[in-house]
């Protein structure tokens, strides 16, 4: 493996110091919670402290399948690789499938790490890339004529898409099910903002009740705020592709840990509760950027159709350096987004959070891009 570190997580706010930032649109999840948030009356005093099982808390485990709309086509808890954040199971999906000089394809933009890890690797990277004006829509036939057939090892798509809030539609996710069956390739879906999709009909089940050939991957990080539990999964129903991932897991962490792992279980079985408040807020919240976005010339995005982020670009014809743009909105405005070089992109676009700041930052925040974009 040859690591480098991405910008994005150079750049983090988290990095940078939460102190120095007042609105901060950067981030890619809902507010983060507190214990006491969640209502779940905890007593964790007896917990024992043991090396775990394996896959994963097997309560978790069961609370995963049953938030996953899995078990009507045999999706059971035996399916469930419980991992470190989605980004251990996105670690364990790469480094297990795709060794060096073996073919992926992959789109980009996208979660940066979707795309880093495969190039530590060494892999030979296919990147299909999304285009604003194409409404970011993945191009399933240019993934289509990209899969070398008995080749290509993993095809890597994300849904609700970071940075975009795009949602695969039904009709590509089939075809991209059969295009990874017909070529032998794995494809990897990462469903990480699965459960904030602005449908009121909610999500479909995840992409691995589709066929054993697909690994779903998602965590507790981005709906429920918890990303500091370091809980996530990857699903899959085949036995064979199963247990290479937990021999990956197996090889860097054994297990998961007992504490985190069973505050995530009793979360998701409370998931009824928690739930739903935090969905009807990020409603809203898209609706404060819907109403900004409709009222200036500056910029324009395409509307996510899930999660808490739009890659949002400022308008052909409008003149911006970017590097100071983004330096004055941090100094002068106290505010910060993901600039595109976070993804791979111009930075002519931005990633703009919506689901982490208070109700009042994110309107200060918005009301600063605008007032930087001015001069004022
Ligand atoms: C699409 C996507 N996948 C995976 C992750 C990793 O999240 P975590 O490891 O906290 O679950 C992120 C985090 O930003 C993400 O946006």
């Amino acid at each position: 493996m040859r690591y480098r570190r991405m910008p994005i997580e150079v750049e983090s706010p988290e990095q940078l110091g939460y102190s120095t930032i007042t609105n901060n649109l950067s981030e890619s999840s809902v507010s983060d919670r507190r214990l006491s948030d969640l209502g779940l009356d905890l007593d964790i005093d007896d917990l024992l402290l043991c090396y775990g099982d394996h896959l994963g808390d097997p309560a978790l485990r069961e609370a995963i399948v049953a938030a996953s709309g899995g078990e009507p086509s045999g999706l059971g808890p035996e399916h469930v690789l419980v991992t470190p954040g989605a980004a251990a199971a996105l670690f364990c999906v790469a480094t297990a499938l795709v060794g060096p000089g073996e073919h992926l394809v992959v789109q980009r933009t996208n979660y940066a790490t979707n795309l880093e890890t495969p190039r530590a690797i060494g892999a030979d990277l296919t990147t299909i890339d999304l285009a604003y004006d194409g409404g970011f829509r993945l191009d399933v036939d240019a993934v289509a004529a990209a899969v070398r057939p008995g080749t290509t090892r993993l095809i890597s798509v994300t849904t609700p898409h970071n940075p975009t809030g795009v949602c695969l539609e039904s009709a590509d996710l089939h075809r991209l099910v059969e295009i990874a069956e017909s070529s032998g390739a794995v494809l990897l879906v990462d469903e990480t903002y699965r459960d904030l999709t602005h449908n009121p009909a909610g999500p479909p089940p995840i992409a691995a009740t589709l066929s054993p050939r697909v690994v779903s991957v998602a965590s507790m990080s981005k709906a429920y705020g918890l990303p500091g539990l370091r809980v996530g999964w990857a699903v899959t129903s085949s036995p064979e592709l199963g247990e290479l991932l937990l021999a990956a897991k197996e090889q860097i962490v054994i297990c998961g840990a007992t504490l985190d792992e069973h505050i995530a279980g009793r979360v998701l079985a409370a998931r009824g509760r928690i739930l739903p408040p935090i969905v009807a807020d990020v409603r809203r919240r898209l609706e404060t950027v819907r109403t900004w976005m409709a009222g200036q010339d500056t910029f324009e995005w395409v509307e996510p159709a899930g999660g808490v982020v739009g890659f949002v670009r400022f308008r052909d014809g409008v003149q911006v350096d970017t590097e100071s743009f983004y330096a004055r909105l941090l100094a002068d405005f106290g505010t910060y987004v993901g600039p595109g070089h976070w993804f791979e992109s111009s930075d002519r676009s931005f990633r703009l959070g919506f689901g982490w700041p208070t109700h009042d930052e994110l309107a200060a925040g918005l009301a600063a891009l605008s007032a930087c974009a001015a001069g004022g």
